[in-house]
């Protein structure tokens, strides 16, 4: 499964992508507005740290203003990804990017009917929000494991990109499910790295060691 950083700062991309374990990043207008500097600019140097595919999302909510700005994403650099929302327009301006050979993530689906549109619509990724859907006392992985069977009936080409993942649990459960991708907010990503067992047994490992060194000196 691909991990993908779901960020907007420069800082935290760099950091996590020296890890190696970096697939790609997604951002979205939220987590661009809180960064210093000209979006554009900032992508760019997002895609030249990662060297994998990049989100970048409309803002126009209608199929010409859609258009136009995923064109304009796309420039940006060649590992850009438009993103669009699963709206009617939305849906109509991933059909038309990516029949030019754009590739699109449908972002904001809460349903596996939404999931369905976007495959048809020849979308790249699927971004359900799963973190979102746990907000509001619905079962956000239950959504994940319909639109993987979905997906594998048809043998859709659309990746499935688990997005608003809120802890490491969503990003195993993701990987069990067979997803292809999951996009985590840098905190969920130093937390997967964390077990007490690790830490007490290195602790010990080191002091065993300089134990023997003592002795031997
Ligand atoms: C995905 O592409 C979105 O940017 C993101 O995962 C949304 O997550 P949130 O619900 O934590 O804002």
């Amino acid at each position: 499964m691909k991990l993908f950083i779901d960020s907007g700062n420069i800082k935290d991309i760099e950091t996590l992508a020296a890890l190696g374990i970096i697939d790609g990043v997604t951002t979205n207008p939220s987590l661009l507005a809180k960064e210093p500097g000209d979006y554009r600019d900032n992508l760019k140097r997002i895609c030249q740290i990662v060297k994998g595919p990049v989100s970048g999302e409309v803002t126009a909510t209608d199929f010409a203003g859609m258009l136009q700005q995923g064109h304009d994403v796309a420039k940006i650099d060649a590992h850009m990804v438009v993103k669009v929302p699963l709206t009617r327009e939305g849906i109509k301006a991933c059909k038309a990017l990516s029949g030019e050979g754009i590739r699109v993530n449908v972002t904001l689906c809460f349903s596996a009917a939404q999931a369905l549109l976007a495959a048809k619509a020849g979308a790249s990724y699927i971004s359900p929000f799963v973190g979102r859907l746990d907000d509001i006392a619905t079962n956000g992985m239950g959504l994940i494991r319909e639109i993987v069977d979905i997906y594998d009936n048809y043998d859709f080409k659309t990746e499935v990109l688990v997005a608003s993942c809120r802890h490491p649990i969503h990003v195993v459960e993701s990987a069990r499910m067979g997803a292809d991708v999951a996009t985590c907010p840098p905190a969920v990503i130093d937390q997967m790295f964390n077990h007490p067992l690790t830490n007490i047994g290195l602790e010990k490992f080191l002091k065993d060691w300089e134990k023997s060194q003592a002795v031997k000196a």
